[in-house]
Order: C-alpha cells, then sequence, then structure tokens
C-alpha cells in the first residue's frame, strides 16, 4: 500500500519499562509519520536511551506496544530488524581499522544485501555521509564527527524504514553537527528518523514535531513551531546583578540565569505578556524557551506532589 505524508509508520504506545523494580519509563506514547525527522528530547537519565533501546527491539518494555508499519516490534523485534537502522550513543569501532574496512565488516554482521557488490556499496555509503576522502584513513584518527557520520552509514545500510540515532550530536563542534543534521534531513526524504539530543536549539528547523522526556515521563509532545508560538510575548531577558537576580526570582518565573561579564546573568523570564521586570526586554521564544518552560513546570509539578504525598 501507498504510503502518504501524515501516514503513521511507528506506533508507540504506552511503553512502560522497570529496572528491579525502579521505573524507568512510564506510558510513554507518541508516532512518528512518513517522512518525518522526530526528536525526543530530554535531559541526561531521562530514559532516552532505554526507550531507543526499545524501539530498536533490544529491550523487552514491560507494558506497551510498538508497531514499525503495523508489525509488533516488541512481540517480533526480528521481523523488523532488516527494516530498522540504529546508530546508539556508544557505538564502538575497531580503531585500528580504515574507514571503508570498518563499514564493510559492519555490513557483513548485519547481513545487509548488495547487489551492486559489497565494495561497491561501501563507497556509495561514505560518499552520502562526507567520508570518501577518508576511507583509509584508520578509524582511530577520525574525529568526533567523522566516526558519527561513520556510524550513521551503517545505520542507513540496507535502506532501512526507521533509522534510530541516539545523541549523535553530543561532543560535535557547530559545524560538524549541522553537516551531521544536514544527513539526516535528506534520509527524512525517503524514510522516518528518531533522533534523541538534549541539545535543543538544532532540532528546531530540523524536527516539526518533538516529544520532551524527564524523569521517564514525557511531559510534553506536539508541534515544535506551535509549542514557540504559544510563548508569544511571554519571554523576557534582562542582565542582572546576582541580588537582583534572587529578588526577581521571588516575583518571577525565571527559567535561564546564564554567567555573563564575569558577575552579571543574563536572565530569561516567562510570564503574562506585559509582566517582565522593569529593563527586561521582550524577546522571540525559541525551542529552548520552550524547554526550559516545561521542565521547570515538570519540576514544579513534582515538588507539589511531594508535598502532597507527605
Ligand atoms: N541496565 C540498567 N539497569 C538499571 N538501571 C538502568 C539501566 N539502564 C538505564 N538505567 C537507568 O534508567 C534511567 C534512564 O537511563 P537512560 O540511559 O535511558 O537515560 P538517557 O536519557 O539516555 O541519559 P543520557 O542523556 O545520560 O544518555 C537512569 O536512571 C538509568 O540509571
Ligand atoms: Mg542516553
Amino acid at each position: 500500500m501507498p504510503r502518504h505524508i501524515g501516514d503513521v509508520i511507528l506506533d508507540v504506545k504506552n511503553i512502560s519499562l522497570s529496572f528491579g523494580g525502579v521505573k524507568a519509563l512510564t506510558d510513554i506514547s507518541f508516532d512518528v509519520r512518513e517522512h518525518e525527522v522526530r526528536a525526543i528530547i530530554g535531559p541526561n537519565g531521562a530514559g532516552k536511551s532505554t526507550l531507543m533501546n526499545i524501539l530498536s527491539g533490544l529491550l523487552e518494555p514491560t507494558g506497551g506496544s510498538v508497531t514499525l508499519d503495523g508489525v509488533d516490534i516488541v512481540k517480533d523485534p526480528r521481523a523488523v530488524w532488516s527494516r530498522l537502522g540504529y546508530l546508539p550513543q556508544d557505538f564502538g569501532f575497531y580503531p585500528s581499522l580504515n574507514g571503508a574496512q570498518m563499514l564493510d565488516f559492519l555490513l557483513r554482521l548485519k547481513g545487509v544485501d548488495a547487489p551492486q557488490g559489497r565494495k561497491k556499496l561501501v563507497a556509495e555509503l561514505l560518499e552520502r555521509v562526507n567520508l570518501t576522502e577518508a576511507a583509509k584513513r584508520k578509524v582511530k584518527t577520525y574525529s568526533g564527527g567523522m566516526r558519527q557520520r561513520l556510524g550513521i552509514a551503517q545505520a542507513i545500510a540496507g535502506n532501512p524504514r526507521l533509522v534510530i540515532v541516539d545523541e549523535p550530536t553530543a561532543g560535535l563542534d557547530p559545524e560538524e553537527r549541522q553537516r551531521f543534521y544536514r544527513i539526516l534531513a535528506e534520509l527524512g526524504r525517503d524514510r522516518i528518523v528518531l533522533l534523541s539530543t538534549h541539545i535543543v536549539e538544532d532540532i528546531a528547523t530540523l524536527c516539526p514535531r518533538f516529544a520532551v522526556i524527564r524523569g521517564g515521563r514525557c511531559v510534553t509532545s506536539g508541534s515544535t513551531s506551535e509549542a514557540r508560538n504559544r510563548l508569544e510575548e511571554r519571554v523576557a531577558e534582562g542582565i542582572v546583578t546576582p541580588e537582583k537576580l534572587e529578588e526577581i526570582r521571588r516575583s518571577h518565573r525565571v527559567t535561564q540565569a546564564v554567567l555573563v561579564e564575569g558577575s552579571m546573568f543574563r536572565t530569561r523570564v516567562q510570564g503574562a505578556p506585559g509582566s517582565q521586570p522593569t529593563s527586561f526586554v521582550q524577546v522571540p521564544p525559541t525551542l529552548e524557551d520552550v524547554y526550559f518552560g516545561v521542565m521547570d513546570e515538570s519540576r514544579a509539578d513534582d515538588a507539589a506532589h511531594a508535598m502532597n504525598a507527605a
């Protein structure tokens, strides 16, 4: 059956998982639609890698379901492995192989079909991730960005329907991050991509939809541009002393305070239009504002629950 933009390809419903009685994921639900690059954002320990491992069929959830093109990943992981490419957070390479040898080895391991011959496929994949010139260099001489591009080359081998990349840009410089995201954007033209990150701003243009997880729970999900638009006229910024910052904290919702010029804080607040502290100016909301606002609300909810439980 032909697929169209908007068709749900990956459907994640109420996924939960406990490690030895400790809940790592609770009731996570979202979907990824045809041609979409979807982002999962969350801080360290939120549960992103755990979720990615479940979606790759490597970990079995305690509850919930995941389907790829209607096939149940949880019940039958082998049925989807050939249609799935995965770049885990800690992807291991053999450092003394060169890029082409490493990729060739990984393709054999995955059992990827290469009707055009494996050598040709390796060359095509390296070309796709801009590593042709580095094909003969040992992987141990690669920069972090080059390694990640080699990792994506193995993930897209065999033309999988779904490519999962777990924090692929951590530690990469801005230029290398942009290069990597360009590759992901291209991939989204003929498959779906699920990307986890804690670098929020990067995904603002790449991903039309996002989901934020914190403490194993989905705290918000939806359209990135709508989430930003909802904050229109509600974000203001000013540069203040530490004393002033403390005063502002008592009357406003401070979502970011970054030390600048040695002892001053560039401070961002969120609140009703026109309610900003004097000397603050209204600024266009960013996805980072969305993220920090949501995290702040979620922490406040936790604190309220803890108080009620006490
Ligand atoms: N095998 C395991 N056994 C027990 N606990 C685990 C295991 N794997 C993960 N956890 C716990 O589950 C939670 C989520 O971990 P996870 O690695 O999925 O987070 P993450 O969002 O990927 O973090 P990071 O941004 O640091 O990569 C953490 O509290 C972690 O300690
Ligand atoms: Mg992780």
